[in-house]
This record gives structure tokens, C-alpha cells and sequence, in this order.
């Protein structure tokens, strides 16, 4: 495992007055770094995925604009001035990128805590400083939550593996590792918590087209941590689980509607679907800020849909042409699988599970574990 102070695989490195996001679309071949001086850079490195995963993206998000206020000296204007200053600016960056539930969650949250400290608040700076000091936490808290989802995860797959195996090989998608998040990761935080446990046979990762962040991301964090890891074709996963080489699927969220239905990156409901045939539990693994209650089903989730120039040229369209010029494309970056396929959900608070029914009943699970 390597040392701490490796930043190899950190994905947002801040410190106040000053964010630098790593160049995701770069990775793995190049390890570049760009700074964040507001949340205008904050918004187009959002948008053109140099930062991406739904919580990276919130935290990437509310720092952008913490370096913005913290830079912002002399702001001559009132109490109320700062207030709609940081809303409007909040109201901005939601509008990134529509289906990660993370970043309209975290600006909810950041909104009130600055509609409290104007309560308080004797001048503007005091409502940028509460502001900085939030988007700050959400750093630690994310690191934290992740830790616990891999703890949590890896325990449930070890106590209900029913075949009894003592080791694991687990499948994945896309990328939710310490890339996709201020650290350590959420489905890829279950897979370092199984190889940490000594009971993680073999990982698998699709390459997921067609930004890659299977073969880019998600090989590159495995093959840095020295897990025994195994990269497949997207197409290659139903021949995988047909051969009996995976014990469980677990990948990451974007948004989970109130009945677990859930929107992650495209080719997860095809894993899913696959999964429920050859009769592989099928686990997502996410933080409860990627739950969205206000949602009764995946039905009406918004599914973002990206430039077609990512599958008619190379590197997430950045590279050589490889399609025939002239066709059409159609290229949703996110699906949704529904709840009947999923085994289960890893929280920080714990997994949820269905009880005698095809649906999760999250709304209850959040208020039993809240606080
Ligand atoms: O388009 P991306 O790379 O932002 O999509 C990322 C995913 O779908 C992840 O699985 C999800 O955001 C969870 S990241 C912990």
C-alpha cells in the first residue's frame, strides 16, 4: 500500500485561498494538476469532467467557491449582499452536470448554513467565513462516510456470501474509488476494504466506455494499491459471471430515489441485468448524501447526455476519430437500475436490505439511523 503522503490518487488538493483539481482526463498516462481560482473554473472543470464522481464533484463544487470568497477581500457590500452572492453562485455550479444528486444535496445544505449565520452575522465576512468552514468539513466527512461504507460492505459480503467461500471476487464499473470522491472511495472502498481483510480474491473492472474510467481510473488506483485486479471489455462481463469468476457486483450511485432505484454510470443496469440471471448479488455502495427521498422512483431521475464526441473519437473525445463521420449518436452518460435487481445498499449508516418486498424502504431506514 503506499504511503500517505503518495497524492498520486488524490483527486481535489486544497488548502484555504487555494484549490488544484487533478486533470482526470489525462489520467493515467499524466498526472497534471490545474488550479480552481473560482467557481467559474470550478464550473467548467465540473462540466468537462476534469473532476468527476458524485462526490467529487459536490466538493470540487463548494471549494471553487470557498477559494472565490476567500480571495474576495474587500467585499464592500451588506450581509444580504454576501447571502444572495453565495446562492446565485451555488444555484451556478448545481448546473454543472444534472444527474449526481450529491451537488444539489450539498448546496441545500451549504445554503442553510449561510441563511443561519446571517442570523448571527455582524458583517459580510462572516457569512463567507461560516461558508468556507462548511465546504471545508465536507472534505473530512467524505473520507469518513467512505471508510465506513467499505467497512460496512465488506462485512455484509463476508457474513452473507452463500456459498460459504472465505474469498471473494468482486466486479465493478466505472470509477468510485479515491478519484471519485476526496478519498479511499465507495464500491472501490468495499473492494480495499475486502483486500485489507485478507478475504478479496480477485477485482474485477469493466473499461467503461466511453469515457473510460474503468480502464483509466479505476485499473490505475488498483494497480497503485497492489490489488490483484483484472480489466474486461464491458461486453466481457456476461461471459465473467456466466464462468462463476464473481462473487458479487458492487458499484457507486449517482442518485438512489427513494424505492433504491438507482442512476449510475451507463452499463450499470446491463451489469445488473446479468447479475440477476446468473444469480450474482448485485450491490451499490453510496454515501446517503446520493439519496434523494424527494424522488419516489428512478422514473424521474434526469439522465445527463454528453457530447457525441466521446464515442467518435478516442479519450472521452479527445482524441483520434474512430467513428464514420456522418452517423448519428446517442450517448447517456448515466441509467437507472431498478430496485428489483439490486441486493442491496451500502451506506455509511450500514446496508439496507428489502424486507419481504421488491423495494428498499429508504425513507425509514435514514430516520432510524439519523443522528
Ligand atoms: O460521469 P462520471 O464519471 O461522473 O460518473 C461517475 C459514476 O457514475 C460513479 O459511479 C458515481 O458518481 C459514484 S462515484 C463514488
Amino acid at each position: 500500500m503506499a504511503s500517505s503522503q503518495d497524492n498520486t490518487l488524490q483527486a481535489i488538493c486544497y488548502k484555504r485561498g487555494s484549490l488544484r483539481l487533478l486533470d482526470q482526463r489525462k489520467l493515467p498516462l499524466e498526472t497534471a494538476y490545474l488550479d480552481i481560482r473560482d467557481s467559474t473554473d470550478g464550473w467548467h472543470a465540473i462540466k468537462d469532467m476534469v473532476v468527476r464522481g458524485a462526490p467529487a464533484i459536490a466538493i470540487a463544487a463548494a471549494l471553487s467557491l470557498a477559494v472565490e470568497v476567500s480571495n474576495l477581500d474587500p467585499f464592500d457590500g451588506s450581509i444580504s449582499d454576501a447571502v444572495s452572492y453565495l446562492i446565485m453562485k451555488l444555484d451556478y455550479l448545481v448546473s454543472s452536470r444534472p444527474t449526481a444528486v450529491n451537488l444539489s444535496d450539498a448546496a441545500t445544505k451549504l445554503k442553510e448554513v449561510i441563511s443561519k449565520a446571517s442570523d448571527t452575522a455582524s458583517e459580510a465576512k462572516n457569512i463567507f467565513q461560516a461558508f468556507i468552514d462548511a465546504a471545508e468539513i465536507m472534505l473530512e466527512d467524505d473520507v469518513a462516510s467512505n471508510k465506513a461504507i467499505g467497512s460496512y460492505g465488506a462485512d455484509f459480503l463476508y457474513r452473507h456470501a452463500d456459498d460459504g467461500s472465505k474469498k471473494f471476487s468482486v466486479l465493478t464499473h466505472c470509477n468510485t474509488g479515491s478519484l471519485a470522491t476526496a478519498g479511499f472511495g465507495t464500491a472501490l472502498g468495499v473492494i480495499r476494504a475486502l483486500h485489507t481483510q485478507g478475504v478479496l480474491k480477485r477485482a474485477y473492472c469493466t473499461e467503461t466506455r466511453p469515457f473510460n474510467q474503468g480502464s483509466r481510473l479505476t485499473a490505475f488506483e488498483l494497480v497503485h494499491d497492489n490489488i490483484p485486479a483484472t480489466l474486461i471489455a464491458d461486453s466481457a462481463a456476461a461471459a465473467l459471471m456466466k464462468d462463476g469468476r464473481v462473487s458479487a457486483v458492487v458499484v457507486g450511485a449517482d442518485r438512489v430515489a427513494a424505492n433504491g432505484d438507482t442512476a449510475n454510470k451507463i452499463g450499470t443496469y446491463s451489469l445488473a441485468l446479468i447479475a440477476k440471471h446468473h444469480n450474482v448479488p448485485f450491490f451499490v455502495a453510496a454515501p446517503l448524501t446520493s439519496i434523494d427521498l424527494s424522488l419516489s422512483s428512478g422514473q424521474e431521475i434526469v439522465i445527463e447526455e454528453r457530447s457525441p464526441k466521446e464515442l467518435l473519437h478516442t479519450r472521452g473525445g479527445l482524441g483520434e476519430q474512430v467513428a464514420a463521420s456522418g452517423i448519428a449518436v446517442w450517448n447517456p452518460a448515466f441509467d437507472v437500475t431498478p430496485a428489483n435487481l439490486i441486493s442491496g445498499i451500502i451506506t455509511e449508516k450500514g446496508v439496507i436490505t428489502k424486507v419481504d418486498t421488491e423495494e428498499f424502504d429508504i425513507k425509514d431506514f435514514v430516520q432510524k439511523t439519523a443522528g
